[in-house]
């Protein structure tokens, strides 16, 4: 388990595995659709409609990663400018060197930070810019709260991201709806549908999904909703992320199986519309009265240390185990036994093995005495238990020889 829930270090590698589920084409354009009207559109197309078109000064754009993002927000007019924050360095390279281009230079820059330190709160933008951002945070209320400060009245911020259950622990009913869904696919296509496990995750990222089912309700406390639209995933991100197979199948007949699959997910989201996994939110900061008091600041800054300082000493666990994890980590530490015990079978076969060459060679040493004979078969007793048997066997095999 880290010791730091807050942060990553060498990130690089982790967030661009491009194997999500949106790099299957249809369902791309089916998200794209969900959010835009337009399956070759993108949110962004729905913040400018929220926004009337408007162009901003300048964009916060947190946790911005190799700010592929930025470079397009300016590309179509959103922005005027942008600063992009991180903790990555890797990435945050990366960023830097497709915005040295001269004709981006002036207008886009990078700091590295842990955005829970709210480093970023000097800056003066009229724009923030949440793209699978927020789901990292840590301190998610010191956050939102800092990003609403920050704004003048007439800013803006927006959001595209994950608000599904923490660290992907599903409940049973949307993994069983989505082990079925799963089950409709031709064997072969079908996805590993493999539950999170939670110390892997602890191991891997501990920021991944750290509280992204607080975000709506953290942001309702800063933000006044101007524009929302829930975009599922609640089954066929399940299905289709990581599904090697299908997304390898030729086309024809990979595409018509994904689009049922995003129909089945949508089917969902209607049943279940507060359950989705990706939202669009468009906000503005909350003003005058509608703005929390001090004293309810005061609270829910001691609510949410409470809770931080809680984890510290529970692991980096912030909730019951869903009775899915439970098994999960029953089995995996099962098989992880199994495989402790076929190590130490294959390691007692090896030392088995090396104490009989061992013996044939003094077998077949002439000049050997009885001592070291009987140091040698001792030795390899001791080593190795199994061999005990063995020992005495050939011991008593070589007393009748003689
Ligand atoms: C899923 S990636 C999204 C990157 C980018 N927004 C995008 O859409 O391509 C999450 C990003 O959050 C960054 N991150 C995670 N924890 C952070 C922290 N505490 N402070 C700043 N950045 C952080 C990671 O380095 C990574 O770039």
């Amino acid at each position: 388990v880290s010791d730091d829930l807050s942060v990553v270090e060498d990130a690089g590698d982790l967030y661009y595995r491009g194997d999500l589920w949106g790099a299957f084409p249809t369902a791309r354009q089916e998200i794209d659709r969900r959010v835009s009207g337009r399956p070759d559109g993108h949110w962004i197309d729905r913040l400018r409609q929220a926004t009337d078109g408007r162009t901003f000064r300048r964009a916060l754009v947190l946790n911005c990663g190799s700010g592929a993002l930025e470079r397009r927000l300016l590309a179509e007019g959103v922005v005027e400018a942008a600063v992009g924050i991180d903790y990555s360095d890797d990435l945050l390279d990366q960023a830097r060197a497709a915005a040295a281009d001269p004709a981006l230079a002036d207008e886009l820059s990078y700091r590295q930070m842990d955005v829970n330190s709210l480093a970023f709160a000097d800056e003066d933008v009229d724009l923030v810019v949440n793209q699978a951002a927020c789901h990292h945070v840590r301190y998610l209320d010191r956050v939102l709260r800092a990003c609403a400060e920050l704004l003048p009245d007439d800013g803006w911020m927006v959001s595209w991201d994950y608000v599904g259950p923490h660290r992907h622990q599903w409940p049973w009913d949307q993994w069983e709806a989505a082990h079925l869904l799963n089950r409709t696919l031709p064997e072969g296509l079908r996805n590993e549908l493999v539950y999170s496990h939670l110390p892997t995750m602890l191991a891997e990222d501990p920021t991944e999904g750290i509280h992204s089912e607080l975000f709506r309700e953290t942001s309702d406390r800063y933000f006044d909703v101007q524009d929302e639209q829930p975009i599922g995933g609640a089954l066929a991100y399940l299905v289709l992320t990581r599904n090697r197979a299908l997304l390898e199948a030729p086309a024809d007949v990979r595409d018509p199986l994904v689009d049922e699959v995003m129909a089945a997910d949508q089917r969902w989201l209607d049943h279940h519309p507060g359950r989705t996994l990706f939202t669009f939110l468009a906000t503005t900061p909350k003003q005058g009265d509608t703005a929390p008091s001090a004293d309810q600041c005061t609270h829910w800054t001691e609510e949410e240390e409470l809770r931080e300082e809680a984890a510290e000493h529970l692991g980096g666990e912030y909730a019951e185990r869903t009775v899915l994890q439970d098994l999960t980590r029953e089995l995996s530490d099962a098989r992880l036994g199994s495989e402790h015990r076929l190590a130490s079978i294959h390691q007692l076969q090896q030392e088995l093995t090396d104490a009989q060459a061992r013996i044939e060679q003094l077998e077949g040493d002439q000049a050997a005495s009885a001592m070291p004979w009987a140091s040698a078969l001792r030795r390899a007793a001791k080593k190795v238990p199994g061999a005990q048997r063995a020992a005495k066997a050939v011991r008593g095999a070589a007393r009748s020889s003689d």
